[in-house]
């Protein structure tokens, strides 16, 4: 296929959802299905409450573990904050970094995103950047000039021999949660243009192995379309996570791209 060889990530971002038994039930259904697969690459995020027990269940499963977000320094007086080395210890792997409810709500900043992406990558965690506009910013023709922004600071003094550790995901704000997805054309000509960022910061070739993953309203519905596009690598997975079967559909259409 054209996409040179990149593998697709399907991830499941649970958010603030899931006590302990609801996400091991939801888990053990993953499992049977996908745990097997090697073709994509499939990824839960649970809250940090569920980690331990999630990361149990997928032991020995080709589904890896993500955390929906971390601090940037290794230890100290943070309250309420988990760090890299805390996310090791639980086996995670990958780690979803500047979501846009993080930025909106709770005021992350590209320099704070920055600071944890750098963080993660020295931790070995694969961070999973988030970047995306607002419906006002896309309504001021502003889209290109914030996701420049977004990834230009975010992604400052990473080194080049860490870039193919890096996952971006395209979320734009007003498809996140609202039914509304980007169409695959709009989200393709963002994600080429990300593409291009990555290419003028680490060169063609490392820009062409990092995985940019859609995200925003993705559903068993819309998802092949999206994925057939050239620079979709796969897709960031919010409501549509919470349920095994829609999972585990958005995932088969990954797979059926192999
Ligand atoms: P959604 O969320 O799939 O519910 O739109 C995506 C996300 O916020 O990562």
């Amino acid at each position: 296929m054209s996409k040179n060889n990149r593998r697709y990530i399907i991830a499941g971002n649970w958010k603030m959802h899931m006590t302990r038994a609801d996400a091991q039930s939801l888990v053990t259904e993953l499992v049977e299905t996908l745990g097997r697969e090697t073709a994509v690459r499939t990824l839960v995020c649970p809250p940090f409450t569920a980690l331990s027990d999630v990361g149990k269940i997928l032991e020995n499963s080709n589904i890896a573990l993500g955390a929906q977000n971390m601090h940037a320094e290794p230890s100290g007086a943070f309250t309420g904050e988990v760090s890299a080395a805390m996310l090791r210890d639980l086996f995670v792997t990958h780690v979803i970094i500047g979501h846009s409810e993080r930025r909106s709500l709770f005021g992350e900043t590209d320099r704070q995103v920055n600071n944890k992406v750098q963080a993660a990558l020295k931790s070995s965690l694969k961070p999973i950047m988030c970047v995306g506009e607002s419906l006002q910013e896309r309504e001021a023709d502003q889209t290109l000039a914030v996701i420049e922004r977004q990834m230009s600071v975010g992604l400052a003094k990473v080194a080049k021999s860490k870039a193919e550790q890096l996952i971006i995901a395209y979320e734009p704000i007003w498809a996140i949660g609202t039914g509304r997805a980007a169409t695959p054309a709009m989200a393709q000509e963002v994600h080429a243009a990300i593409r291009a960022l990555l290419a003028k910061q680490f060169g063609d070739e490392k820009a062409a192995q990092i995985r940019i993953l859609y995200g925003g309203s993705v559903k068993p519905t819309n998802a092949k379309e999206l994925f057939e596009q050239e620079d979709i690598d796969g897709a960031l997975v919010g409501g549509a996570s919470l349920q095994a079967a829609s999972f585990i559909k958005i995932a088969q259409a990954a797979y059926a791209m192999m």
